[in-house]
């Protein structure tokens, strides 16, 4: 009994969900979705449940726990929303559609292991995950490997999609995004000189500030000093305090809002007052918290913004908020998407297997995203508008939108 309850709660959490019972609204991943029951490594081989007959698996990794946790927890609420949806309206092939959900702690080892286990114990038909880069490249070299398609909401660094033709993404990428804050910085902000700190533990973080950095400097500007640290750090003193010598007017800060967060706060203690600029990875609730007023008035690239007035953005937040009382952020938005860009190339696959579902997943084309119209190129990448955002008291505000 004792090995058998753990695999019952797992079944029955996929058919739960299946069935289109109501799941639970658990930000903390407590009883939410499928999450807790089955990703959790206490019980190992306890989420097998044999693909049934009349449901198609979907799985997802993300961080659930962990310096990234607000990622994979948001991402997850969104697919969990088109899938309940996609039931509603009847499913897929005659099929309800049931998410397996791991947590991989905010570690790239435990996203390469949990993707094993989705693709060799649970079957599913595509892979939906993860956030961070480096999460996701780990993930992507088993998916292609396997022959199982897999697409990230919204990992940005441009190898990830490189690692073979069963990965996609269905959000820009960081040769974007760079551009975006570098021209905003040299346009908008009329920024002269500044100084980048990098996470060296992020193939997002690297990348994105080479980007910005050859960018910035093609129009003109000049990057004082590079900086760095490792994701987990919490003193951030040293660095900022050469940041200030170099008397910057702005610092690039391309990393994850939970570091960011307190970078900001030492930044002022260290007496830096120009502006932060960072990327997509400071889109976090938590961001405000973290930083305080310390973030405040500062700016980052995004895919989304929830004051965009398109009735179909508008409905997505309301419907969102009404299931998980908060404002969805762009993982929220990007996790809804792929999952719809996942669910309707299974509608058109001619069958489930490998192949078919990717040559369906590679033909997606104008597709209606909340995070706006995904048409994916032949790299298997989206191309679309980014927006920057001016982080205000404890929200975002619209600042404009940037066309590639
Ligand atoms: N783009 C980030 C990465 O690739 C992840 C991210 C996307 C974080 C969107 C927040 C919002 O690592």
């Amino acid at each position: 009994m004792r090995r058998i309850a753990p695999m019952l709660l797992a079944a029955l959490a996929v058919l739960a969900a299946a069935c289109e019972k109501k799941t639970q609204p658990a930000p903390s991943g407590e009883g939410g979705a499928q999450a807790t029951q089955q990703g959790q490594p206490a019980a190992p081989g306890g989420g097998n449940v044999p693909a049934s007959g009349d449901v198609i698996l979907l799985g997802q990794v993300g961080a659930l726990t962990g310096g990234q946790a607000t990622f994979g927890i948001s991402t997850r609420n969104g697919i969990e929303m088109a899938l309940k949806e996609a039931n509603a309206a009847g499913g897929v092939k005659g099929k309800k559609l049931a998410i397996r959900v791991y947590d991989n702690q905010s570690k790239p080892e435990e996203a390469a292991q949990a993707t094993t286990r989705l693709i060799t114990q649970d079957k599913v038909a595509i892979i939906l995950g993860d956030v961070a880069s480096s999460n996701s490249l780990a993930m992507a070299e088993k998916a292609q490997a396997a022959g199982v398609p897999m697409i990230t909401p919204s990992s940005t660094n441009t190898t990830v999609t490189q690692k073979g033709d069963y990965i996609f993404r269905v959000c820009f990428i960081d040769p974007f995004q760079g551009y975006v804050m570098a021209k905003f910085a040299r346009e908008d902000l009329k920024l002269n000189k500044v100084a980048v700190l990098q996470d060296n533990k992020s193939a997002y973080s690297i990348d994105l500030s080479d980007v910005f950095t050859r960018k910035f400097t093609e129009m003109g500007g000049k990057i004082t000093t590079t900086e760095s640290y490792s994701q987990g750090d919490t003193d951030y003193r040293a660095q900022l305090t050469a940041i200030r010598k170099t008397q910057p007017d702005g610092i690039y800060v391309p990393g994850y809002y939970s570091e960011v967060g307190v970078i900001a706060r030492q930044a002022r203690e260290v007496g830096l007052k120009v502006p932060l600029m960072g990327g997509d990875g400071w889109d976090s609730e938590k961001l405000f918290e973290l930083g305080g007023s310390a973030i405040q008035g500062s700016y980052f690239s995004n895919h989304y913004s929830p004051d965009n007035p398109d009735p179909r953005v508008q409905k997505f937040i309301s419907e969102y908020k009404a299931t998980y009382g908060g404002v969805p952020d762009a993982l929220a938005a990007l996790g809804y998407d792929a999952a719809r860009v996942a669910i309707e190339a299974l509608k058109r696959s001619k069958d489930l297997s490998g192949p078919a579902v990717r040559d369906a997943i590679a033909q997606t084309k104008d597709f209606p995203g909340v995070a706006g119209t995904i048409t994916l190129d032949d790299k298997r990448n989206a191309v679309k508008s980014a927006v920057v955002l001016k982080v205000g008291d404890g929200k975002t505000e619209y600042v404009t939108t940037v066309n590639p």
